[in-house]
């Protein structure tokens, strides 16, 4: 027997109870200590399911072995990997389309009459970005609403704490599929279609995508290494995933990084109850700092 279907089908054996409760305790500690995310109980099975290939790579005998071993290396970069296989990354182009009418209809009109008065570029991040949907979304609709005001520089950090997402994002790369949500007349301008081999996919223009840099953060990390006068910050559809005073934590170091007057955006099902923010609710999941 391949050793390769050997090791497959053995852990396929303990995949309906592939840990045990002190592993998979181990585990989630390491996880919630390195990214705030809570991993419930019942999130074992899945957790499993998406370690399966991880683990056919690294060969331990077990998922309690792998357990193990990432406790005693310590290994950050294995860790890492870890989160990055476990983490939801579902996104899409105009995912919340309210956010950006507010964008395009009152924070953009506020900020470039005052920018345009100090020359000042316009900054903003999404700092949960995914695959990049978020924020070609924020740029297509900064340079829209820029397109009377072609001297306006502008600038979108776009951040992860997934290296596999970032990669994808900076690439720009879509399925035809994914831009459904994308008017076609937005499409034409800022898309282009793949030909020949990359037939059924498109992929930003550079002249958008050059609005656009990507980085590496986790929103837990020592320092972001992102400015602290952004007039717009979006973190949407990240916080679900954490706990109150790590959510408490994110947006009050969020917050920090915002220039007076700027926006806080989150997602729909995400609020800032219980948490002391200082922020003025201008809509459902827009907040401005005062
Ligand atoms: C569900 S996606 C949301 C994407 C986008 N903001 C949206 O609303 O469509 C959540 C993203 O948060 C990222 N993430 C999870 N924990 C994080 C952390 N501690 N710091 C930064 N990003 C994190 C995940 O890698 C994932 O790409």
């Amino acid at each position: 027997m391949n050793v390769q279907f050997a090791k497959a089908t053995r852990l396929k054996a303990r995949s309906d109870n592939s840990f045990s409760s002190q592993a998979y305790r181990t585990l989630s500690d390491l996880v919630y200590r390195h990214s705030r995310i809570r991993l419930g109980p019942d999130k074992k099975a899945l957790v499993a399911n998406r370690l399966r290939k991880r683990l056919q790579t690294l060969d331990p005998e077990s998922y309690d072995d792998y357990c193990d071993l990432l406790q005693s290396l310590q290994d950050a970069e294995e860790v890492e990997n870890l989160v990055d296989l476990i983490s939801t990354n579902h996104t899409r182009f105009f995912r919340e389309p309210e956010h950006f009418s507010f964008l395009t209809q009152r924070a953009l009109p506020a900020l470039v009459s005052e920018l345009s008065a100090t020359g000042a570029p316009l900054r903003l991040w999404s700092a949960a970005a995914s695959s990049g949907e978020e924020p070609y979304t924020m740029a297509v609709a900064v340079a829209e609403y820029l397109r009377p005001f072609p001297k306006m520089e502008w600038q979108i950090l776009a951040t992860d704490i997934s290296r596999r997402m970032l990669a994808a994002a900076r690439q720009g790369i879509y399925s035809m599929d994914r831009v459904k949500p994308v008017p076609l007349e937005i499409l034409k301008r800022y898309f282009q279609k793949g030909v020949g081999a990359r037939a059924g996919v498109c992929r930003v223009k550079p002249e958008l995508r050059d609005h656009l840099q990507f980085d590496r953060v986790n929103l837990f990390q020592a320092e972001y290494p992102v400015p602290s006068n952004l007039h717009v910050i979006f973190c949407r559809n990240v916080m679900i995933y954490f706990d109150l005073p790590s959510r408490a934590l994110a947006v009050q170091r969020l917050t920090q990084h915002l220039a007076p007057g700027g926006y806080l955006v989150i997602g729909h099902s995400e609020n800032l109850m219980g948490i002391p923010h200082g922020l003025h609710p201008v809509q459902q999941g827009v907040f401005q700092k005062t």
